[in-house]
């Protein structure tokens, strides 16, 4: 169960986070309900999934949000039945966290920072306990596998709090902050394909560079990079021109993370701005080289340019043609 056949597997999963790993299988088989903390996009989800995946035991999904009332996970009784039959065990419909604990499951919740407090309340009393006392039930224990396992981003500002200490005393944490680039570069190349070492790196550069920008308020995650590599590919195999070309990898870039990106409000610039100015940085000039550029997919049946298809020759390199901004106009 939680041994070092399951460190493997999830080693399989999850590019790098060796630590983290065994941690995180470590202290479930301590019997401790563990919460994993960092910024999006730093695998707190791609780790658990894996975990809940190769455990070996049941496994319960909630997702935090505004919605997730302590009836929704506790269960309530079926109106219906109870105005045919009265009050009884089987009128109760169980909610996640009552099957999860019957079970002997991991309960994930997602987004733990989202679950209101009421909610949390129950999971405190079941984390102390062990069991909850439901009105006209009766008492639910949990089985011994049982464990919550929770995920949190401490970032998140929309209706979200601080999860309460009475919470924050009863589990433990994991914190995971961004990988290192050459594990980042690794994620983008196994979650798109592309096998181009140079433009992977210069990608995960530019990526890295968003977030310690002074102008930036929060830079993007490594879905970021993902995003950009994809669109590249995507636009380079449309226009049969290579990945690194200057005017795919531009129009990538801002496509990828104009939206993912805050400006300081102070800075007064717009995200594309900033973003041409780390592209020319990372990206500007052809990546690469020529032909070789490839991706790992099928290559293109035939080389040819089709109609309407600007031949890659002629491309200029948009940031020298301001009239060729896919995102708008640059402000002034
Ligand atoms: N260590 C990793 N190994 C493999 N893929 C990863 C890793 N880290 C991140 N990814 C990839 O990056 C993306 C984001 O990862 P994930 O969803 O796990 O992040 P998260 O920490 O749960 O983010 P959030 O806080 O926004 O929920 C996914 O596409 C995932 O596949
Ligand atoms: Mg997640």
């Amino acid at each position: 169960m939680f041994d070092a056949a399951l460190l493997d597997a999830i080693g399989a999963d999850v590019t790098g986070r060796e630590d983290e790993t065994e941690t995180v299988v470590a202290t479930l088989d301590a019997g401790r309900h563990l919460v994993l903390e960092g910024p999006p996009g730093t695998g707190k989800s791609t780790l658990l999934r894996s975990l809940a995946h190769h455990a070996g035991v049941p496994f319960v999904f909630v997702e935090g949000n505004a919605e997730l009332t302590p009836a929704r996970i506790v269960g309530y009784h079926d109106p219906s039945r109870v105005l045919a039959e009265g009050y009884s065990a089987d009128a109760f419909v169980p909610g996640p966290l009552v099957r999860a604990m019957q079970s002997g499951a991991l309960f994930y919740v997602e987004e733990i920072n989202r679950v209101p407090e009421e909610t949390l309340n129950v999971l405190i009393t079941v984390m102390s306990e062990g069991e909850l006392h439901i009105p006209r039930m009766g008492r639910v224990g949990a089985a011994a596998t049982f464990r919550l396992i929770a995920a949190m981003n401490p970032y998140d500002a929309v209706g979200t709090s601080r999860i309460s200490s009475a919470i924050s005393d009863r589990v433990c944490r994991i914190f995971l902050d961004y990988q290192s680039e050459t594990e980042e570069a690794a994620i983008v190349a196994r979650r798109t394909g592309v096998e181009n070492a140079p433009l992977l790196a210069a990608v995960v550069a530019l990526v890295r560079a968003t977030r310690k920008h002074p102008q930036i308020r929060i830079g993007s995650s490594v879905r970021g990079a993902i995003d950009l590599v994809l669109i590249a590919a995507s636009l380079g195999r449309l226009r049969n021109s290579p990945i690194g070309h200057p005017d795919v990898t531009l129009r990538a870039t801002l496509t990828a993370l104009s939206g993912r990106i805050r400006v300081d409000e102070t800075a007064d610039r717009a995200p594309e701005d900033i973003l041409r100015e780390l592209w020319l940085l990372h990206l500007g000039g052809e990546i690469g080289g020529g032909e070789e550029l490839g991706l790992a997919g099928p290559a293109r049946p035939n080389g040819s340019v089709r109609e309407g298809q600007r031949p890659p020759g002629k491309q200029t390199a948009p940031a020298d043609r301001p009239t060729d901004h896919p995102q708008g106009p640059t402000p002034a």
